[in-house]
């Protein structure tokens, strides 16, 4: 899957791009009305944000609102699907982290940046069994 954004003049459905910039653990990052906070991270060349309980990276998995692969900590609501959740102009995401058995709801950012996250050809697959 990449992750690309259609530019308006090219997209046959007339759309008309509304710009927005959210936050995620204090980075802004920008992208367009209509657009789930999942898109705006991949946009953004994220493809994972979250760890699972054995520290593996997570991201979009499903896209379509199963798999609790993309939990995110939104305007201070914890567990949010970043895939189901239209971006809002100024919303404010944290990452969240079950790694080393944290409780993720409660974990309030303590991820940190992605940017510490492995590349996905790495990633282990062994924790998927429980579904987050
Ligand atoms: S990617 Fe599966 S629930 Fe969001």
């Amino acid at each position: 899957m990449t992750a690309r954004l259609v530019p308006a003049a090219d997209d046959a459905t007339g759309r008309r791009e509304r710009p927005l910039r959210i936050t995620v653990d204090g980075e802004a990052l920008d992208g367009f009305a209509g657009q789930s906070i999942a898109g705006v991270l991949l946009a953004a060349g994220r493809l994972a944000w979250r760890r699972g309980p054995s520290g593996a990276p997570r991201g979009v998995f499903c896209g379509i609102g199963v798999c609790f692969d993309c939990l995110v900590r939104v305007n201070g609501e914890p567990d949010v699907r970043a895939c189901r959740r239209r971006a809002r102009d100024g919303d404010t995401v944290l990452t969240q982290s079950r790694a080393g058995g944290g409780e993720e709801a409660g974990d309030e950012g303590a991820s940190g940046s992605s940017a510490a996250l492995p590349a996905p050809a790495e990633e282990d697959n062994s924790d998927t069994e429980d579904g987050v």
